[in-house]
């Protein structure tokens, strides 16, 4: 069950409301997300209907929810949501590019990575610190040096920062430098690391776990939201298949089946699904034209010296055909870059 607060809903509405559920043994979640405050409740549901909940102060609705994902159902949306990074929205009338160098490495390369994102039409930076690496020999990222890069590169430029946080230990002092913080395809499932996400105070990218499915995806996102935070993205990043001629299978029928289940906004990752520099620009069209809210792109001013995946990072020569791409297709369905 849960409850939708109006507009105008105090925080002590929402007490009053926490209360009433404990008093007939429920628990109560809040959840904050930019213009709206949700209320999942867990305990039996006779009580709650006694409590005659809908008349409380504060209350726009409650509904009953067949999804397990409750916060982030659908189901429960007043309308889909948008998420403020920084000040530039994901989700609603427009569409966002996020752009940037997969690990940051140096300074200089980070600098020359957000200005080719800029070119590219990006209102928001990507670049990992904190590289969740299959081999332990490779570059595992800067850590914190890298976050000051980042927030360097941010005064810079003016773009607000999205980047990865691998371990919950590391949530707070990444949130301290992030915009944004992501977590990556393997660590969908990292519960501790979900939980930190929520209590962090900050907007959260999700991507989609290699193997997930689209229900373990949303419900990944509900353990953020549970713990009071409810400004998420989600990421479709490419699936394992069989398909070996692609680093992973882009799941593009996953962008509209997860806004239909979901208010969340989607975007789309076609670097890390193709895997491949040329086949970015196709599968960001796919993206858009499919519906996604944006898509995020990795670019690199020498990939061929890159740290992390520079094969799929896009160089200086394909940003302009992106940028126009995106821009055109984005401007037909009615959705300019943001
Ligand atoms: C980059 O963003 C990831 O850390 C990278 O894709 C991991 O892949 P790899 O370590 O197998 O190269
Ligand atoms: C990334 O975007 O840097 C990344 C590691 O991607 P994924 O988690 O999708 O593999």
């Amino acid at each position: 069950m849960v409850i939708v607060m109006g507009p105008d809903a105090t925080p002590e509405d929402t007490d009053n409301l926490v209360e009433l559920a404990a008093s007939v043994g429920g628990e109560a979640y809040v959840t904050r997300g930019a213009g709206r405050t949700i209320i999942g409740l867990v305990g039996d549901v006779e009580r709650f209907a006694n409590l005659d909940l809908r008349a409380q102060p504060g209350v726009s609705d409650v509904r009953r929810t067949s999804a397990p994902y409750r916060l982030v159902s659908q189901e429960n949306a007043v309308s889909r949501s948008v998420v403020r990074v920084g000040g530039v929205p994901l989700g609603g009338d427009t569409t966002t590019v996020i752009a940037g160098p997969c690990a940051v490495e140096t300074p200089e390369q980070t600098l020359a990575a957000a200005r080719m994102a800029q070119e590219a039409g990006a209102s928001l930076l990507r670049g990992g610190a904190y590289k969740p690496r299959t081999s332990p020999y490779s570059f595992q990222g800067l850590g914190e040096a890298g976050l000051k890069i980042l927030s360097d590169v941010r005064d810079e430029t003016g773009l607000p920062i999205v980047t990865e946080v691998v371990d919950a230990a590391d949530v707070e002092l990444v949130a301290s430098h992030a915009d944004m913080l992501q977590i990556g395809a393997r660590n969908m499932q990292n519960f501790a690391l979900l939980h930190a996400a929520g209590e962090a105070g900050r907007p959260v990218l999700l991507k989609r776990g290699m193997t997930a499915t689209i229900e373990e995806w949303l419900m990944a996102a509900e353990h953020i939201a549970q713990r009071g935070n409810l400004d998420i993205v989600l990421c479709e990043r490419g699936i394992r298949t069989f398909e070996n001629a692609t680093r992973n299978t882009l799941d593009i029928s996953a962008v509209p089946v997860a806004q239909k289940l979901s208010h969340l906004p989607v975007i789309v990752d076609p670097s890390h699904s193709g895997g491949q520099r040329d086949l970015v620009l196709p599968l960001s069209r796919a993206a858009i034209a499919a519906g996604a809210d944006g898509v995020i792109v990795d670019v690199h001013p020498a990939p061929e010296t890159a740290l992390c995946d520079g094969p799929q990072a896009l160089v200086d020569a394909d940003l302009a055909e992106l940028a126009s791409a995106v821009r055109a297709l984005s401007g037909l369905l009615g959705r300019p870059l943001a």
